[in-house]
């Protein structure tokens, strides 16, 4: 990078002079406004004719040596020194200075207490001597960089594990050591270890620069940004240690310091060379030796090592540890949940690279792995079914597409992507218990969708505008599988977590797949509606029960059952159970429930008919509803639902019996079973009455129908 200094060479002593002559034959100003290369500072001939200005160009040189650049810049002060007319003086780092605005800007930043020093220091340098702006300000952009937005520690965490992976790990160990420090406060120290390639001192020192990458741009791996390992580990701390490997005993190892980058004073932030060590630091090699605080029982947690003595066979030729020491910002204060976490959500992330062999250990716990979509051989479910002796231990896969998807909007290229449906084992695995079906095969954690970009899923959940919100989706799941070619298609931040899918990917994606969602949808509903009718069969519902409970208080008593009819009276409810079975239940739980009950609701759906019939037999009241009369639909159905007993979203079992049970529905049910029994007592006594009451059921029913229609 060029830099001008200019001055007004009108002003300079013979003091200065000299000092501007060293600085050109140190080679590190070229005289004059021409390009040409360094050569002794021609005084006179660059002196412009109008503003007795002299233009001195540095040579390349100057970026790549702030030794140099110090002294040239401290020879040009001195230059100035004689008359003190130096209208632009730094030659700081990357600053560049011009020579046309001549103002000092008095405007003066507001920042904040936590703002770095040397960044105030350039600041000053651009504000008030007119210094060229970077478009880097290395002390302010790395303290921002700490604010890049991981959702979650696991989140930022996984870009670690994303480079190891990526670089022929086969064994990863993720620390949360946790301390207790001075005072109250614990020190929390995060660590990677892993056993891949590891990198060679000029790679470890570009890998620790933002944006320096071996893979920058590569769309067929997980890497591609350049930023994942600097950004992640200062999410967390302040400061981030790398050491690598690619021989025995021969560690090279660099350190990123957000603050002492932020007490620089000048722009320029330069690469130090690695520094090598034989051996790893005893902090380090303490997290191979020594049991973390969680998990607590010795047996849950796999040591890397059985002991000091065999910590250089651990890390043989090749590895690289990533220390992110005394992080201030975690999300989550206990190791116990940081570490639970990351094992829950690794073990989904690396589901296909741990089910290649990938050994993968949190706190020294093994992650094992777990698959959302249920149809992997090799994860978690199928061992906890196995256990319980369960039969279908996967899902089965019912579709499987294909599908071309644009690069961007408007574009001619496309890349393919692989949709499958899967679908749970409903019939089976509804039957296992709550626990096991919640906190073991975690069938109501919401994650409908999975998406993997190069095996590494970068998203789990439900995603509404493909499938629906109701509990069906619990019961079956959609893999997405895309390469990096498609990361603007399904919008891939740096950061890599989560999908923003374009709308012309969702739209090609339900065209392929709205169809068969909708069919499942369904055909699950359909499963799960029978399901509920089962659970229902045989139940006396709470208006019965307390119709028939409530009886003997009553003023008027019914008439009692005949001798003759109390004999026949077993196979008089046979007879009458063929009209009152409910869909779902079978003839004996529908004889034993109107055994049991005086008071029986039933359905019947007749267009031609009144909005309800009453029958009195066998000493059985029975209300008849017609689901073909506005009532029905306008009144008893909404209240009948809106008094559903409330389904657990998690668990889909029907909860908080008793409030619900009390509910609006079972008073105008009592209002009906009370019209029945009233109505069927004055009937039974007397004909007239009964013709004039069936009458009025009649015109009521039709009234009511006019009214509401
Ligand atoms: N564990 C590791 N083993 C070997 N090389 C590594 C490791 N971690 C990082 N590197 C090297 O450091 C470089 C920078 O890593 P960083 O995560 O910052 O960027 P990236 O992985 O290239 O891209 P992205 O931002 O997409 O993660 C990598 O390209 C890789 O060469
Ligand atoms: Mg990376």
């Amino acid at each position: 990078m060029s830099n001008i200094v200019d001055i007004n060479a009108s002003l300079l002593n013979g003091r200065g002079r000299a000092a501007l002559a060293r600085c050109a034959a140190l080679g590190v100003i070229e005289g004059g406004l021409d390009r040409q290369g360094p050569r002794p500072f021609p005084f006179r001939q660059s002196i412009r004719p109008s503003g007795l200005l002299v233009g001195f160009r540095c040579n390349e040189m100057l970026g790549s040596s702030p030794m140099r650049m110090r002294a040239a810049y401290g020879l040009a002060r001195r230059a100035n020194s004689g008359r003190h007319r130096t209208r632009t003086t730094s030659m700081d780092d990357q600053t560049a200075i011009t020579s046309d605005s001549i103002a000092v800007d008095t405007a003066s930043p507001n920042w904040g207490p936590d703002a770095p020093r040397g960044g105030k220091t350039v600041m000053g340098r651009i504000l008030k001597e007119k210094a060229t702006v970077p478009l880097f300000l290395a002390q302010t952009l790395i303290k921002s960089l700490r604010d890049v937005g991981y959702n979650h520690t696991t989140s930022a965490l996984c870009e670690h594990v994303d480079n190891a992976i990526e670089h022929g790990a086969t064994e990863v160990r993720v620390y949360f050591r946790q301390s207790s420090g001075s005072g109250d406060k614990k020190q929390t120290d995060v660590a990677v270890y892993d056993n891949g390639h590891g990198m060679s001192p000029t790679v470890l020192k570009v890998a620790m620069a933002f944006g320096g990458s071996m893979s920058y741009g590569n769309r067929h791996g997980i890497a591609r940004f350049g930023m994942g390992m600097k950004t992640a580990a200062l999410s967390m701390s302040p400061v981030l240690e790398v050491y690598s490997w690619q021989e025995r005993e021969a560690i090279y190892s660099m350190t990123l310091d957000v603050d002492a980058i932020g007490k620089e004073r000048a722009n320029l932030v330069e690469m130090p060379d690695p520094s090598f060590l034989t051996a790893l630091p005893s902090e380090i090699v303490t997290l191979f030796t020594k049991l973390m605080s969680y998990p607590t029982g010795r047996a849950e947690q796999d040591l890397a090592v059985d002991g000091e003595s065999s910590v250089a066979e651990l890390l043989g030729s090749h590895g690289t540890v990533v220390l992110m020491p005394d992080c201030d910002r975690l999300h989550y204060a206990k190791a116990k949940t940081l570490v639970d976490h990351a094992v829950k959500e690794m073990s989904r992330v690396y589901r296909r690279y741990i089910a290649k062999g990938l050994k993968l250990y949190v706190n020294n716990r093994l992650v094992e792995a777990f698959d959302p979509t249920y149809s992997m051989s090799n994860a978690r479910h199928v061992r906890v079914l196995e256990d319980l002796g369960v039969s279908t231990k996967q899902s089965t896969l019912i579709h499987k597409y294909d599908v071309d998807v644009l690069l961007s909007e408007g574009s001619t290229e496309t890349a393919p992507i692989t949709v499958r449906i899967y679908r749970l084992p409903i019939e089976e695995w509804a039957l296992l218990s709550r626990k096991t079906r919640r906190n073991d095969l975690h069938v109501f954690d919401g994650l409908t969708v999975s998406i993997l970009r190069n095996d590494r899923e970068v998203f789990a959940g439900p995603m509404t505008n493909l499938t629906t919100r109701h509990s069906v989706t619990n019961w079956y799941r959609i893999q997405i599988e895309f390469s990096g070619l498609l990361d603007e298609a399904f919008g891939i931040a740096a950061n890599k977590q989560g999908v923003r899918l374009k709308n012309f990917v969702i739209e090609a994606l339900k065209e392929k797949i709205g169809d068969d969602i909708s069919t499942i949808n369904d055909e699950i509903k359909r499963y799960q509606s029978q399901e509920n009718a089962a659970r229902a069969a045989g139940r006396v519902s709470t208006s019965e029960t307390k119709a028939g409970e409530t009886d003997r208080f009553q003023q008027n008593l019914m008439p009692d059952l005949s001798p003759e009819e109390e004999a026949q009276l077993d196979a008089n409810l046979r007879g009458l159970v063929v009209n009152l079975r409910r869909d779902g239940e079978t003839e004996e739980q529908a004889f034993d429930r109107v055994k049991r009950s005086r008071y029986i609701i039933v359905l019947k759906h007749d267009p031609y008919w009144p909005f309800y019939d009453v029958q009195h037999k066998f000493g059985r009241v029975i209300m008849t509803i017609n689901t073909a009369h506005p009532f029905f639909e306008k009144l008893y159905d909404p209240l009948s639902k809106m008094s559903a007993l409330p389904v657990d979203a998690d668990t889909e079992e029907v909860t908080g019996l008793q409030e619900v049970n009390e509910g609006p529905i079972v008073a105008l049910e009592l209002l009906l079973l009370s019209l029945a029994r009233t109505q069927s007592r004055l009937a039974n006594a007397d004909e007239d009455a009964a013709r004039m009451l069936d009458n009025m059921r009649r015109e009521w029913s039709e009234t009511y129908r006019v009214q509401m229609n």
